[in-house]
């Protein structure tokens, strides 16, 4: 690991290599350009395989050291085959950026089917866990590494109508914390970044969803959310990418086991949804 003062001032990740799951788009994809720019040699992972091969492809025209593979986080197996191959290629895994996650459809937990709460749970913290463990094992062999791993406001501070993926985001927090201290002893950081409201794939999703749960129309609940913000504005993907990338550089050598919020201030979203009309027919299943 670069660990001069030089380096730090610049949080320059030079020669490094970095994985980072969902990245063929959004968030992930800003944050594999980031790592990038800041000269590590990134492998974009995710479940998509032919958009990760176009992302990268497009960072390579960017004059960027990026590979794509495909992954799914979800395959406990397929994992830690990836990880395994990817530490006999290179040597080392020097950043683990967990990232790829799965966004809940809006609805109340009085509604909310196991299977949805089945497979948010699943890409969300079961397949971070996966990543963390196999990412881990080399780690603690090469005795350095970094893991930062997306957790989400949600998370610290829950919002209504998507309990699924607030508990996902709750356990990425303790998954962070937890592996921040059993690694310690190796020289390993494992941290977390909190992004507020990006409007990427994820959240034109949920902005329809929670516009028509609301009854209100999807450019109004737009507003809301920009307003609700201290800094008036919805983030974009370049600026949770920086605070990823601080977190993987020497310039954060010293801090684990921390959730760093980059959310423009926002703690969390706490509306009410309203009461539903007595006897209105309940929309969800068990299944
Ligand atoms: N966008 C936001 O406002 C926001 C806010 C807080 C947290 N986050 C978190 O940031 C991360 C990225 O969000 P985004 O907005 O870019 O989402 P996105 O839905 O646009 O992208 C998610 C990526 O993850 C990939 N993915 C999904 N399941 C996968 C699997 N099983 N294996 C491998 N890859 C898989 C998808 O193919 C996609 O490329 C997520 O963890 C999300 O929960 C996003």
């Amino acid at each position: 690991m670069i660990d001069t003062a030089a380096d730090c001032s610049e949080g320059r990740l030079q020669g490094l290599n970095a994985v980072v799951t969902g990245a063929a788009q959004g968030l992930g994809l800003a944050i594999a350009e980031e790592l990038g720019r800041r000269g590590a040699r990134v492998t974009l992972a995710d479940v998509q395989a032919e958009k990760v091969r176009k992302a990268a492809a497009g960072l390579g025209e960017k004059g960027l050291r990026v590979e794509a593979a495909t992954l799914d986080i979800t395959d406990s197996r397929a994992v830690r085959e990836f990880f395994e191959a990817f530490v006999g290629n290179r040597e080392r895994i020097d950043i683990l950026v967990n990232n790829a996650g799965s966004r809940q459809s809006v609805r109340e937990v009085a509604e909310l089917g196991d299977q949805e709460w089945d497979r948010v749970l699943g890409v969300t913290l079961t397949g971070t866990f996966y990543c963390c463990r196999a990412a881990a094992v080399a780690m603690q062999q090469q005795e350095s590494g970094v893991i930062v791993n997306m957790a989400s406001v949600n998370g610290q501070s829950p919002a209504a109508l998507v309990a699924a993926y607030n508990a996902a985001k709750a356990g990425v927090i303790s998954l962070t914390r937890t592996l921040a201290l059993e690694l310690a002893p190796y020289g390993v950081r494992v941290n977390a970044v909190s992004p507020g409201p990006v409007y990427t794939d994820f959240n034109r999703q949920n902005m329809a969803e929670r516009a028509l749960s609301l009854k209100v129309s999807q450019q109004e609940i737009i507003q809301r959310v920009a307003k609700s913000i201290p800094l008036g504005r919805w983030g974009e993907p370049h600026e949770i990418a920086q605070g990823v990338a601080f977190l993987c550089s020497p310039a954060a050598s010293w801090i684990t086991g921390e959730v760093l919020r980059v959310s423009g201030g926002l703690e969390g979203v706490s509306a009410t949804p309203p009461k539903k009309a007595k006897g209105a027919p309940a929309t969800g299943n068990s299944g």
